[in-house]
């Protein structure tokens, strides 16, 4: 046998030759280089079942400690904020999100703990690309095997902009999953399965104007999936928007909030869990960070520990939440159960909010029906008008956030806000208004 190893640049070449042998003489021969070359593939932490290949020799988030938060427009800026509390450096805004400096024990905590984030990416390789073929070569170099077994299932997700040989998003990710399974078959002999909808892995290509970086989802889906909203009704709001709302709030819990149009109760199960200091992921299984090959146990338990150590049950009566809807209220009331330390700690009924004969001295927070996708408009802009009656005439003291589908809609509230500021809803556009009711 003779191996061979090579590095060049961020590259290593190894080859692995199984040559005829002649005589005894070279079994010691054989051995001694059989155990360099595992010692070899230890140093450069690569599997010695590799027998040939090129492959990087360290991924690019090893290099530079840099990631890259994604977050849904509207709320960069507290997003931005909320990355640097949590320890995030040299946090940088680009399209859609922030490339940031982190420690793996930040990594594992700004996943645990982010309430306005969707997902922290580990690029691996940033490279000029022009044609498919290049992508395919690139995605060859990558030894996939040191994020998952065949045994586990992966996605690729890709989006392609401005780059004449790489036009289909779905192509594309055609050809790093080509690439991920020759890696694997050439290894292994066989392959691992793709899972569009609940993947092991996930994996992101994003090329712009010729430029490709490939990278790991180290959060494991989309973070908005806290895991307590089981109960849905229609026209749910995103829980990193609802978390973005209760934080531009400001409330503390130093009164009562109320949402009198609650829905499957997201605003409130976001304020709980905010005022009892439980992580984001509190409910959340499985990491994709937990598939990175340096991916340290101790620091992340290190990191949980620390955040859960500091949680505490919410007070009763703190929390009123209400619907017309006897299905939505029951939605909010499961929802709001599921949280720990929170159970049957606030009240929850069916109501109309015209039926309310006042509120005194509490925070108001509130998503009427949009009129897009619940309704029609009419009906949507007569509700923020007597929603706004109600705020004007029975609110006094209090202080209403209003979260609508557009600012024509917002006004219907007919009252002066203090501030309004556009948020997106999932891909969809929404503006909140704050109300001081005198
Ligand atoms: C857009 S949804 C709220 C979604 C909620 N934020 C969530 O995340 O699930 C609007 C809610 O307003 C409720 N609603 C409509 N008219 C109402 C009224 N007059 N009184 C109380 N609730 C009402 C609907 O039943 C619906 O659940």
């Amino acid at each position: 046998m003779v191996v061979e190893m090579q590095e060049i640049g961020s590259v290593i070449s190894f080859v692995c030759r199984v040559e005829t042998v002649e005589h005894d003489g070279h079994k010691n021969k054989l051995e001694s280089e059989l155990n360099r070359a595992k010692n070899e593939a230890r140093v450069f932490n690569i599997p010695f079942s590799h027998f040939s290949g090129t492959f990087f020799r360290m991924f690019q988030y090893q290099q530079h400690n840099q990631y890259f938060a994604q977050i849904a427009g509207g709320f960069e800026e507290l997003a931005g904020l909320e990355l640097k509390e949590l320890g995030a450096k040299h946090v940088k805004p680009d399209y859609r999100g922030f490339h940031f400096v982190a420690t793996p024990e930040v990594l594992y905590r700004i996943n645990y703990k982010a309430r306005m984030i969707i997902r922290v990416l580990a690029p691996l390789v940033t490279f000029d690309c022009h044609s498919d073929n290049y992508l395919y070569q690139t995605a060859m170099k990558i030894d996939w095997t040191q994020f998952m077994s065949v045994q586990q299932t992966f996605a690729i997700n890709a989006v392609t902009s401005n780059t004449p040989g790489l036009t289909h998003s779905q192509y594309a990710a055609l050809k790093v999953k080509d690439a991920i399974c020759d890696v694997f078959r050439n290894q292994c002999g066989e392959r691992p399965s793709v899972d569009a909808k609940d993947p092991d892995i996930g994996i992101h290509l994003y090329v712009r104007s010729n430029r490709a970086t490939i990278s790991i989802d180290t959060s494991g889906g989309s973070l908005h999936k806290r895991g307590y909203r089981t109960a849905r009704v229609d026209a749910p709001m995103a829980e990193t928007l609802a978390a973005a709302i209760v934080r531009l709030s400001q409330w503390k819990g130093e009164r009562p909030l109320v949402d009198p149009l609650s829905g499957s109760g997201t605003l409130l199960c976001e304020a709980a869990m905010r005022y009892c200091y439980m992580p984001a992921g509190y409910l959340r299984t499985g990491w994709g960070f937990k598939h990175l090959p340096d991916y340290d146990s101790k620091v992340w338990m290190k990191a949980k520990n620390e955040a859960d150590g500091f949680m505490r049950n919410l007070p009763a009566d703190l929390l009123i939440a209400s619907d017309i809807d006897p299905v939505a209220a029951r939605a909010t009331r499961r929802n709001l159960n599921r949280l720990p330390g929170c159970k049957n700690q606030f009240e929850c009924f069916p109501r109309d909010f015209r039926k309310i004969e006042k509120l005194e001295d509490v925070t108001i927070v509130t998503n009427p029906p949009y009129g897009l996708r619940l309704g029609n408009r009419e009906d949507a802009e007569q509700l923020l008008k007597e929603l706004g009656d109600f705020l004007k005439q029975r609110c006094t003291g209090c202080t209403a956030y209003v979260y609508a589908g557009d600012r024509k809609l917002l006004k219907k509230v007919g009252l002066k806000p203090e501030w309004k500021v556009d948020l997106n809803n999932g891909g969809l556009e929404g503006v909140l208004g704050k109300y001081e009711l005198y």
